[in-house]
């Protein structure tokens, strides 16, 4: 005989996490697929009307929908057969969510399962992974940027600096170092015609996917070339370097900052983004979403890192080490910002005096 109201649950706190991580993997399907933008868009309907909607597989979608019900994302009634995506889950799935839309990171637990073979082996070898390893990363990188940089450059992230929107506005030399699929240098080209814009990046699909966009808007004041960072030793040619997200998995941070503080102009402008955590992982206990920063580290960050034959410092390296690593470069005078918008990043506007 059945009984359900004795089912005994799989062991507390282990069977949810399990359970977590699998909502999480269907998170980024439904990201994916645009489901989740669809659902926030339709009343209560059926799963054969949501498939419909999003042009896809009704039994698949059906499927889904199960995690998701399942899993508390998505409500359900049965006397109508009928789901719904509660306008404040559908806040934090789909664009323009105050705090981003965390189904964007969801990618990246998927992304951490496709590279497990690879990563088993590095456990094994103490060897590193190249970018090429992972699956879509420019793509997932320049969404995640695209909501913690690129939506507030003008109204939050330039304004940090005082006078730099109207030395833009002049016309200035900036940089982007590791600027990936370069859309935050798109829209300060587009915003900015008197000002030149370079972006550097070692990984040539990231460049040719920035080189596209910007044609595409038919600019002429931005350039993006594929380039290592390990060896740029150009001597004060910027007015403004920006890096987002771009120096802690690097071969050498530290070193790249003594590079960047070189090539700016006296009064020049470095406006960092990287990620919030504390260099002690005691501190990093309390900070949300802390093991996720970690997992990304132990399976990317670190990995990239140290397949350049670099230090493998880490996602979570910490603004202690970033804060230090500026100063000793040669900025004097170094702000650190903790945005509200971006709760897992930090930011620095450094000055070369
Ligand atoms: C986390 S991604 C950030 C990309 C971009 N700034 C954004 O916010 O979307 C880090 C970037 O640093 C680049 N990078 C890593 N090592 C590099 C090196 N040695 N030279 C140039 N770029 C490098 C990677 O290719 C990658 O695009």
């Amino acid at each position: 005989m059945h009984s359900t109201s004795r089912r005994p649950k799989p062991s507390g706190r282990a069977g949810e996490i399990i359970n977590a991580g699998a909502i999480a993997a269907m998170m980024s399907i439904g990201h994916r697929l645009g489901l989740f933008r669809v659902m926030a868009e339709l009343p209560p309907a059926t799963s054969a009307e949501i498939a419909a909607a999003a042009k896809l597989n009704e039994r698949y979608v059906r499927e889904w929908l199960a995690v998701m019900v399942t899993g508390g994302v998505v409500t359900y009634d049965a006397g109508r057969a009928t789901y719904t995506l509660p306008r404040e889950h559908a806040a934090c799935l789909t664009p323009g969510a105050q705090l981003g839309n965390l189904a964007v990171y969801a990618q990246a637990v998927v992304l951490m399962g496709a590279v497990q073979e690879r990563i088993l082996g590095c456990f094994r070898s103490g060897a590193g992974m190249a970018y090429e390893d992972y699956p879509c990363f420019h793509q997932i990188m320049a969404e995640d940027s695209g909501q913690t940089v690129v939506d507030h450059l003008f109204t939050i992230l330039l304004p940090l600096a005082d006078g730099l929107t109207t030395r833009l506005e002049r016309g200035i030399d900036v940089l982007d170092a590791g600027c990936g699929a370069g859309r935050a240098l798109i829209a300060m080209a587009e915003r900015y015609p008197n000002s030149g814009f370079t972006g550097y990046d070692l990984c040539g699909d990231a460049i040719e996917s920035a080189q596209q966009a910007a044609a595409e808007r038919g600019l002429s004041n931005v350039r993006f070339e594929q380039r290592d960072l390990t060896e740029f030793s150009e001597t004060e040619r910027y007015d403004l370097i920006t890096s987002f997200d771009a120096v802690h998995d690097q071969k050498e941070p530290a070193e790249l900052l003594v590079r960047l503080y070189r090539a700016l102009r006296l009064g020049g402008i470095y406006l960092m983004q990287d990620i919030g955590g504390s260099a002690r992982l005691e501190n990093n206990v309390p900070l949300p979403m802390a093991a996720f920063l970690y997992a990304i580290s132990c399976t990317h960050c670190m990995p990239v890192s140290l397949g350049q034959g670099g230090a493998g410092l880490g996602t979570m390296w910490g603004w202690e080490t970033a804060q230090a690593f500026l100063q000793r470069a040669g900025f004097a005078n170094v702000q650190r910002h903790v945005l509200p918008h971006d709760p897992l990043n930090v930011w620095f506007v450094s000055v070369k005096q």
